[in-house]
């Protein structure tokens, strides 16, 4: 009798299991901040070459049935500039997955609901700046009141948790980093602030730039105590407020990398496959999915790609290579 074979871990080189797949569902995005893209003359992938909803969704059922993945997230660019997203949303937590979303929440009013519909649980809105002026400097957009309305409908749509993603970067908006613990105990929701990567097309990261994660928990500490949250499987390191109203975290990828812990792969909007934010090589699956192969040759392409996977970037030493492409067209 034929047994249904039960998912096998996907260990790489350095022994560390993946489970967890970012997709990148458009490189499009409706703002242009400064350190992801350039003010104009981005080049968009034509149409033709974006993953369909049944590509990404017969890969992520790939991931999850031969290898057990157990979290998906979609990403962009903005990933709510993609047309009918909810719909995509449906059919992968119909695969039985946790599914999250990372936005920039301008559009949010007008899909939390719809999103929340289709079974997405979680999700992380970037948000640089409190202050009007200063993001539209960031963002080349005047769009704060809608990033804020956004996130109250992500809140009014049981979205749970909301957490907010702030890069922090040095005399730009680092005066704010009480404004933001402040601003998410008021709220009720995770505000975790992001060491700035090289990783952008702006040309504009420099490490005088970077605002150490120890430093930013002690600027807050000093105003509102802060105790230590064990850590899961999660880039971010965790805090509670010590008067027990909310929590804080801080994602330290300069100063204290989590590669060892990293259990992540990615998938670009077109179809290539990526072990790590930084990585060098991409992998064809797009090229795969629309051959005539069937799902076990999809499945050795992976498993065969993770077997390339490095211990981890090398930023700020000297073997350090920045990746040829922007935040954006990697999907964060
Ligand atoms: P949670 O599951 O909610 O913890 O999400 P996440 O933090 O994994 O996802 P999100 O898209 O919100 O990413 C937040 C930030 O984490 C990104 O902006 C990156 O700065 C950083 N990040 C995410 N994945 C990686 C990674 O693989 N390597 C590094 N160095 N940084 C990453
Ligand atoms: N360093 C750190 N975080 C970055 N993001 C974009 N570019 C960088 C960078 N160079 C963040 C965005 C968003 C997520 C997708 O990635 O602010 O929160
Ligand atoms: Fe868009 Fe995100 Fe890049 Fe900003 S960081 S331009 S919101 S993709």
């Amino acid at each position: 009798m034929h047994e249904e074979t039960s998912a096998q871990d996907l260990v790489d080189p350095f022994g560390r299991t993946v489970r967890d797949l970012r997709i990148s569902v458009t490189d499009r995005c409706n703002f242009r901040c400064q350190y992801c893209m350039p003010a104009e003359g981005m080049q968009w992938l034509p149409r033709e070459e974006i993953l369909s909803f049944e590509e990404i969704e017969r890969f992520a059922r790939i991931c999850i049935q031969t290898f057990g993945f157990n979290g998906i997230r979609l990403t962009g660019g903005e990933p709510l500039v993609r047309a009918h997203l909810p719909e995509l949303v449906q059919r992968l937590a119909r695969l039985g997955v946790d599914v999250a979303l990372t936005t920039n929440g301008a559009t949010l009013r007008l899909h939390a609901s719809a999103l929340a519909d289709a079974g997405l649980k979680r999700i992380n809105i970037s948000l640089d700046s409190l202050q009007k002026e200063r993001f539209l400097e960031l963002t080349r957009r005047d769009e704060l009141d809608r990033v804020l309305d956004g996130i109250d409908a992500a809140i009014d749509a049981g979205l749970s948790p909301v957490k907010i993603n702030a890069v922090m970067m040095r005399g730009i908006n680092d005066d704010e980093i009480i404004d933001f613990a402040e601003f998410g105990r008021e709220k009720g929701v995770t505000v975790r602030f992001i060491e700035f990567m090289p990783l952008e097309a702006g040309d504009i990261w420099n490490e005088g730039l970077v605002v150490p994660a120890q430093e930013i928990i002690e600027t807050i500490d000093q105003v509102i105590p802060l105790e230590p949250v064990v850590r899961g499987n999660e880039p971010a390191e965790r805090w509670r407020y010590s008067d027990g109203n909310g929590e804080v975290g801080v994602i330290a990828s300069v100063t204290k990398p989590f590669c060892g812990n990293c259990d992540r792969v990615r998938l670009t909007a077109e179809g290539q496959f990526r072990t790590c934010l930084f990585a060098v090589d991409e992998f064809d699956m797009r090229a795969l999915l629309r051959s005539e192969v069937g799902d076990d040759a999809v499945a050795k392409a992976i498993s065969d790609a993770v077997g390339t996977k490095w211990a981890g970037h090398a930023i700020g030493q000297v073997n350090f290579i920045r990746p040829k492409r922007t935040m954006s067209q990697i999907g964060g």
